[in-house]
Protein backbone atom coordinates (compact mmCIF):
# COMPACT_ATOMS: atom_id res chain seq x y z
CA UNK A 1 0.00 0.00 0.00
CA UNK A 2 1.78 3.45 -0.86
CA UNK A 3 1.60 6.25 1.91
CA UNK A 4 1.21 9.58 -0.50
CA UNK A 5 -0.07 12.90 0.27
CA UNK A 6 -0.75 16.14 -1.19
CA UNK A 7 2.26 18.85 -0.18
CA UNK A 8 1.80 22.69 -0.18
CA UNK A 9 3.46 22.71 -3.79
CA UNK A 10 0.74 19.95 -4.79
CA UNK A 11 2.94 17.52 -5.58
CA UNK A 12 2.66 14.12 -3.98
CA UNK A 13 4.89 13.26 -1.03
CA UNK A 14 5.69 10.05 0.72
CA UNK A 15 4.10 10.52 4.18
CA UNK A 16 6.38 10.23 7.19
CA UNK A 17 6.33 7.80 9.91
CA UNK A 18 8.63 8.15 13.08
CA UNK A 19 9.38 6.09 15.62
CA UNK A 20 9.95 7.17 19.06
CA UNK A 21 12.28 5.27 21.45
CA UNK A 22 13.27 5.57 24.85
CA UNK A 23 14.02 3.16 27.79
CA UNK A 24 10.50 3.94 29.28
CA UNK A 25 8.17 6.70 29.19
CA UNK A 26 10.60 10.06 29.14
CA UNK A 27 9.89 9.42 25.42
CA UNK A 28 6.48 11.02 25.98
CA UNK A 29 7.89 14.29 26.74
CA UNK A 30 9.23 14.60 23.29
CA UNK A 31 6.37 13.24 21.71
CA UNK A 32 4.19 15.72 23.32
CA UNK A 33 6.67 18.61 21.53
CA UNK A 34 7.05 16.94 18.38
CA UNK A 35 2.53 16.97 18.41
CA UNK A 36 2.58 20.27 19.50
CA UNK A 37 4.45 21.45 16.15
CA UNK A 38 3.24 18.38 14.14
CA UNK A 39 0.25 17.43 15.21
CA UNK A 40 -1.06 14.73 12.09
CA UNK A 41 2.76 13.59 12.27
CA UNK A 42 2.68 9.44 12.61
CA UNK A 43 4.77 8.15 15.19
CA UNK A 44 4.81 4.76 16.56
CA UNK A 45 6.43 4.48 20.52
CA UNK A 46 8.51 1.80 21.64
CA UNK A 47 9.33 1.86 25.57
CA UNK A 48 12.75 -0.60 26.09
CA UNK A 49 11.00 -1.36 29.72
CA UNK A 50 12.44 -4.82 30.03
CA UNK A 51 15.95 -2.90 29.93
CA UNK A 52 15.21 0.38 31.81
CA UNK A 53 16.83 2.25 33.60
CA UNK A 54 19.55 2.99 31.11
CA UNK A 55 20.83 5.72 33.15
CA UNK A 56 23.53 3.03 35.27
CA UNK A 57 24.04 1.11 32.17
CA UNK A 58 27.21 1.17 30.94
CA UNK A 59 28.41 2.20 27.25
CA UNK A 60 29.36 -1.40 26.95
CA UNK A 61 25.70 -2.33 27.01
CA UNK A 62 23.92 0.28 25.66
CA UNK A 63 26.03 -0.08 22.56
CA UNK A 64 25.41 -3.53 22.70
CA UNK A 65 21.98 -3.48 22.43
CA UNK A 66 20.74 -0.69 20.99
CA UNK A 67 21.68 -0.91 17.06
CA UNK A 68 20.36 -3.80 16.67
CA UNK A 69 17.28 -3.21 18.46
CA UNK A 70 16.55 -0.21 16.74
CA UNK A 71 17.52 -1.97 13.18
CA UNK A 72 14.78 -4.67 13.89
CA UNK A 73 11.96 -1.94 15.30
CA UNK A 74 12.31 0.75 12.57
CA UNK A 75 12.10 -2.62 9.44
CA UNK A 76 9.29 -3.94 11.52
CA UNK A 77 6.85 -0.48 11.63
CA UNK A 78 8.15 1.00 8.19
CA UNK A 79 9.72 3.87 10.00
CA UNK A 80 11.14 6.65 7.68
CA UNK A 81 12.98 8.48 10.61
CA UNK A 82 13.87 7.68 14.61
CA UNK A 83 13.71 10.09 17.35
CA UNK A 84 15.86 9.09 20.24
CA UNK A 85 14.10 10.13 22.84
CA UNK A 86 16.89 9.31 25.25
CA UNK A 87 19.74 11.60 26.58
CA UNK A 88 21.56 8.54 28.20
CA UNK A 89 21.03 6.61 24.96
CA UNK A 90 22.00 9.94 22.63
CA UNK A 91 25.03 11.03 24.66
CA UNK A 92 26.57 7.13 24.93
CA UNK A 93 25.43 5.39 21.76
CA UNK A 94 24.00 7.54 18.73
CA UNK A 95 27.59 6.95 16.60
CA UNK A 96 27.32 2.95 16.42
CA UNK A 97 22.94 3.27 16.17
CA UNK A 98 24.18 6.04 13.07
CA UNK A 99 26.49 3.60 11.85
CA UNK A 100 23.96 0.60 11.50
CA UNK A 101 20.66 2.29 10.41
CA UNK A 102 20.29 4.37 6.75
CA UNK A 103 17.63 6.26 7.73
CA UNK A 104 17.51 9.75 10.38
CA UNK A 105 18.33 9.37 13.84
CA UNK A 106 17.54 12.45 15.49
CA UNK A 107 19.04 12.37 19.07
CA UNK A 108 18.43 14.41 22.32
CA UNK A 109 20.83 16.70 23.37
CA UNK A 110 21.22 18.29 26.90
CA UNK A 111 20.49 22.35 26.54
CA UNK A 112 23.32 22.80 27.91
CA UNK A 113 24.11 25.77 25.32
CA UNK A 114 20.99 27.70 26.02
CA UNK A 115 20.75 27.49 29.14
CA UNK A 116 24.25 28.72 29.65
CA UNK A 117 23.35 31.49 27.71
CA UNK A 118 20.24 32.32 29.55
CA UNK A 119 22.01 32.35 32.60
CA UNK A 120 22.09 35.27 34.90
CA UNK A 121 24.10 34.47 38.39
CA UNK A 122 26.06 32.34 35.75
CA UNK A 123 25.96 29.13 37.79
CA UNK A 124 22.90 26.20 35.85
CA UNK A 125 22.24 22.63 37.02
CA UNK A 126 22.53 19.91 34.63
CA UNK A 127 20.44 17.05 36.15
CA UNK A 128 20.54 13.83 34.14
CA UNK A 129 20.57 10.01 34.52
CA UNK A 130 23.99 9.01 36.59
CA UNK A 131 25.29 7.69 32.75
CA UNK A 132 24.62 11.14 31.41
CA UNK A 133 26.49 13.40 33.60
CA UNK A 134 29.20 11.57 33.49
CA UNK A 135 29.85 11.00 29.42
CA UNK A 136 32.39 12.71 27.62
CA UNK A 137 29.99 14.18 25.56
CA UNK A 138 28.25 16.59 28.50
CA UNK A 139 31.92 17.42 29.04
CA UNK A 140 32.56 18.71 25.65
CA UNK A 141 28.91 20.34 25.56
CA UNK A 142 30.48 22.51 28.70
CA UNK A 143 33.60 22.77 27.17
CA UNK A 144 31.81 24.65 24.22
CA UNK A 145 28.72 25.90 25.07
CA UNK A 146 29.07 27.35 29.05
CA UNK A 147 32.47 28.53 29.31
CA UNK A 148 32.88 31.39 32.30
CA UNK A 149 29.39 29.81 34.01
CA UNK A 150 29.16 27.40 36.83
CA UNK A 151 27.75 23.89 36.50
CA UNK A 152 26.49 22.00 38.56
CA UNK A 153 26.02 18.08 37.66
CA UNK A 154 23.58 15.96 39.35
CA UNK A 155 22.48 11.88 38.19
CA UNK A 156 19.43 10.26 39.73
CA UNK A 157 17.68 7.23 38.45
CA UNK A 158 14.99 7.86 41.97
CA UNK A 159 13.41 10.85 39.47
CA UNK A 160 13.59 8.03 36.27
CA UNK A 161 11.40 5.80 38.78
CA UNK A 162 9.51 8.51 40.30
CA UNK A 163 8.44 9.45 36.33
CA UNK A 164 7.28 5.96 35.29
CA UNK A 165 5.22 5.70 38.90
CA UNK A 166 3.45 9.00 38.90
CA UNK A 167 2.68 8.44 34.65
CA UNK A 168 1.10 4.93 35.86
CA UNK A 169 -1.01 6.78 38.55
CA UNK A 170 1.06 5.86 41.52
CA UNK A 171 2.07 8.23 44.41
CA UNK A 172 4.99 10.72 44.06
CA UNK A 173 7.19 10.92 47.29
CA UNK A 174 7.72 14.89 47.24
CA UNK A 175 10.49 14.17 49.99
CA UNK A 176 12.05 12.18 47.96
CA UNK A 177 11.98 15.07 44.94
CA UNK A 178 13.00 17.36 47.26
CA UNK A 179 16.12 15.13 48.59
CA UNK A 180 17.17 14.75 44.89
CA UNK A 181 16.95 18.56 44.17
CA UNK A 182 19.13 19.56 47.64
CA UNK A 183 22.54 19.70 45.83
CA UNK A 184 21.13 22.56 43.80
CA UNK A 185 19.52 24.36 46.30
CA UNK A 186 20.91 27.56 48.17
CA UNK A 187 23.93 28.19 46.39
CA UNK A 188 26.26 30.71 46.02
CA UNK A 189 26.21 32.23 42.95
CA UNK A 190 22.37 30.67 43.16
CA UNK A 191 21.89 28.18 40.04
CA UNK A 192 19.08 29.97 38.51
CA UNK A 193 18.92 27.53 35.38
CA UNK A 194 18.22 23.85 35.23
CA UNK A 195 18.74 21.83 32.68
CA UNK A 196 16.18 18.38 32.22
CA UNK A 197 19.09 15.93 30.96
CA UNK A 198 16.69 13.12 31.34
CA UNK A 199 13.68 13.21 28.98
CA UNK A 200 11.82 12.02 31.99
CA UNK A 201 12.32 14.66 34.12
CA UNK A 202 9.84 17.41 32.21
CA UNK A 203 7.34 14.53 33.27
CA UNK A 204 7.57 16.22 36.60
CA UNK A 205 8.50 19.47 35.76
CA UNK A 206 5.57 20.74 38.17
CA UNK A 207 6.74 19.02 41.07
CA UNK A 208 10.23 20.31 40.83
CA UNK A 209 9.72 23.92 39.82
CA UNK A 210 7.60 23.78 43.41
CA UNK A 211 10.32 22.59 44.97
CA UNK A 212 12.65 25.14 43.21
CA UNK A 213 10.07 28.05 42.35
CA UNK A 214 13.11 30.85 41.06
CA UNK A 215 14.16 28.03 38.46
CA UNK A 216 13.81 28.49 34.68
CA UNK A 217 13.42 24.60 33.91
CA UNK A 218 14.88 24.17 30.46
CA UNK A 219 14.46 20.65 28.21
CA UNK A 220 15.36 20.17 24.41
CA UNK A 221 11.77 18.80 23.38
CA UNK A 222 10.63 22.27 21.25
CA UNK A 223 14.24 21.71 19.41
CA UNK A 224 13.91 17.98 18.87
CA UNK A 225 10.77 19.27 17.44
CA UNK A 226 12.35 21.73 14.92
CA UNK A 227 15.28 19.17 14.20
CA UNK A 228 11.98 16.58 12.95
CA UNK A 229 10.43 18.82 11.21
CA UNK A 230 13.79 19.90 9.38
CA UNK A 231 14.40 16.34 7.94
CA UNK A 232 10.91 15.56 6.88
CA UNK A 233 11.44 18.66 4.96
CA UNK A 234 14.85 17.64 3.77
CA UNK A 235 13.29 14.16 2.88
CA UNK A 236 10.15 15.19 1.22
CA UNK A 237 7.93 13.35 3.91
CA UNK A 238 4.60 14.68 4.45
CA UNK A 239 3.68 14.88 8.52
CA UNK A 240 0.39 14.65 7.53
CA UNK A 241 -1.98 11.75 8.89
CA UNK A 242 -2.68 8.29 7.76
CA UNK A 243 -5.01 5.62 8.40
CA UNK A 244 -2.73 2.85 9.94
CA UNK A 245 -3.31 3.36 13.72
CA UNK A 246 -0.40 4.62 15.93
CA UNK A 247 1.23 2.15 18.20
CA UNK A 248 3.31 1.91 21.06
CA UNK A 249 5.10 -1.01 22.17
CA UNK A 250 6.69 -2.39 25.18
CA UNK A 251 9.87 -4.74 25.46
CA UNK A 252 8.32 -5.45 28.98
CA UNK A 253 5.17 -7.19 30.15
CA UNK A 254 3.26 -4.28 31.73
CA UNK A 255 0.11 -3.36 30.01
CA UNK A 256 -2.33 -2.61 32.77
CA UNK A 257 -5.52 -0.50 32.19
CA UNK A 258 -3.55 2.84 33.22
CA UNK A 259 -0.27 1.48 30.70
CA UNK A 260 -2.70 1.42 28.06
CA UNK A 261 -4.85 4.88 29.00
CA UNK A 262 -1.62 6.83 29.80
CA UNK A 263 -0.22 6.10 25.61
CA UNK A 264 -4.08 6.02 24.22
CA UNK A 265 -4.10 9.94 25.88
CA UNK A 266 -1.15 10.86 23.66
CA UNK A 267 -2.23 9.76 20.50
CA UNK A 268 -1.39 5.95 20.66
CA UNK A 269 -4.39 3.71 19.66
CA UNK A 270 -2.79 0.21 21.46
CA UNK A 271 -0.46 -0.92 23.71
CA UNK A 272 1.19 -3.77 22.82
CA UNK A 273 3.72 -6.31 24.31
CA UNK A 274 6.79 -7.16 22.62
CA UNK A 275 8.05 -9.65 25.04
CA UNK A 276 7.47 -13.08 24.30
N1 LIG B 1 14.75 8.93 29.56
C1 LIG B 1 16.08 8.55 29.48
C2 LIG B 1 17.06 9.70 29.37
O1 LIG B 1 16.76 10.67 28.83
C3 LIG B 1 16.59 7.39 30.26
C4 LIG B 1 16.18 7.19 31.67
C5 LIG B 1 16.72 5.86 32.19
O2 LIG B 1 16.26 4.82 31.72
O3 LIG B 1 17.63 5.88 33.01
O4 LIG B 1 18.16 9.66 29.81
Amino acid sequence: MSRTGESSLGRRRKLARGLVFDSGVGGLSVTEAIRARMPELHLDYVADDAFRPYGNKTPAELNARLPELLSILSDMLGSDFIVLACNTASTTALPSIRAELSLPVIGVVPAIKPAAAASQTRHIGVLGTPGTVKRAYVDRLIRDFAQGCRVSLKGSVALVDAAERKLSGGPLDKTLLAAELSEFQNQTPPIDHIVMACTHFPLLKDELSQIMEDVTWVDSGAAIARRVEAILQDAKLSPAAQSRAQLAFTTGTDLRDERRALFRRRGFERLLSLSA
